[in-house]
């Protein structure tokens, strides 16, 4: 019998930061407001020249490094993300593959929003336990800046750049193998948070040249009230589905959006502080990338050790969800 393990984590942010304070001089907004109401104190964004695909591959190398792996081994590449470096195509996985030297593999992004990287780590689970593939590496990888619009204080408080990667790989060993990951989605919901401009669907006027935006736009407080809903739902199934206790989770890691947001559902899983990852004040919401880039936070600061048990939960524009259970399994 095959099995997924994760065996890598690696992680990329820009180094531009945009503060709370930055932000208070471009819109009617303040420090105090915005720390208040989301726990984010800054956000990092990406160079003009610096593309979505560039921070996936940074985020990649490391995390291939870290696998232990050969480059060569990697027989898969999907990418997850929401604003990639072309409209339509390519593809920002190929255009990843090929700046790692990789060209001769199978590469396909995937839009699933912040619930992204829950996505591609259940398509990775099952092209390795079909045995289809036998490393895949999954990459969140965002430059939200590209689609936010700087004048409307309701979103572009929230939002940030950045990338994470991990690599996936067959194993016969169940003990290393990631538990569940449990997908959903439902369009009902789609009008919470879209980019209503630049598709087939859209009110975008494509014979007036200065009509070009392609910005996210979100109804933030209804956003709200059905994320904490569907995540704290998600992961009280996936729990009581493997009969696991979350008193025995070592790092839940949820997706970064609002402090807010992460206490609730913390709160209703009667979880300790010590075991919720946060990364939401230094990064913000990074969408596809945010679960990766969090649990890079802790494998850098030692705090992720082989064999212990995280939970992954999600939320995001679709309306998409998801959660995982995944131990931490290194090569070496
Ligand atoms: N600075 C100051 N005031 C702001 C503001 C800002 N950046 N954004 C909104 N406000 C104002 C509103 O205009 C409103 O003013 P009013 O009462 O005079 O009308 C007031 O603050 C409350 O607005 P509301 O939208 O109800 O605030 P909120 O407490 O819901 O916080 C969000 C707004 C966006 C922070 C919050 O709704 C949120 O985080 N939603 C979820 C977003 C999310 O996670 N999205 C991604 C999902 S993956």
């Amino acid at each position: 019998m095959l099995y997924a393990a994760f065996r890598s984590i690696g992680a990329y942010a820009p180094k531009k930061i945009l503060s709370n304070e930055d932000l208070s001089t471009m819109v009617d907004t303040s420090d105090e407001w915005i720390t208040k109401r989301t726990g984010i104190k800054e956000r990092r964004i990406a160079a003009d020249n610096e593309y979505t695909s560039d921070l996936g591959v940074k985020a990649a190398e490391l995390a291939i490094e870290r696998s232990g792996l050969k480059k060569q081994e990697i027989d898969m590449i999907v990418c997850a993300t929401i604003s990639p470096d072309y409209f339509c195509m390519p593809s920002t996985a190929t255009i990843i593959s090929t700046k790692l030297g990789l060209n001769n593999i199978t590469a396909f992004d995937i839009s699933a929003a912040c619930t992204g990287f829950v996505y591609i780590l259940s398509i990775a689970k099952a092209f390795i336990e079909s045995g289809m593939k036998k490393n895949v590496l999954i990459i969140g990888a965002e430059k939200l800046s590209s689609i936010t619009d700087y004048s409307d204080r309701g979103t572009c408080i929230l939002f940030g750049d950045g990338a994470g990667a991990a690599v996936i790989s067959a194993t016969d060993n169940k003990d290393e193998a990631i538990i569940d990951v449990h997908t959903g989605a439902d369009g009902a919901y789609a009008d919470l948070l879209m980019t209503p401009n630049g598709g087939s669907g859209s009110a975008h006027d494509s014979l007036n040249p200065e009509d070009t935006s392609c910005f996210m736009e979100m109804k933030g407080n209804e956003t709200f009230k059905v994320a904490v809903r569907t995540l704290t739902k998600d992961v009280v199934e996936i729990l009581k589905e493997n009969n696991i206790d979350s008193k025995s989770i070592n790092h839940f890691v949820p997706h970064q959006a609002n402090y807010r947001i992460i206490k609730a559902v913390g709160d209703a899983l009667k979880l300790r502080e010590d075991q919720v990852v946060l990364t939401v004040e230094k990064y913000g919401n990074t969408s596809g990338a945010s679960i990766p880039m969090a649990i890079n936070d802790i494998y850098e600061k030692g705090t992720l050790k082989k064999g212990e048990l995280m939970l992954l939960d999600a939320f995001g524009g679709g309306l998409t969800w998801g959660s995982a259970l995944v131990p931490f399994s290194p090569l070496k």
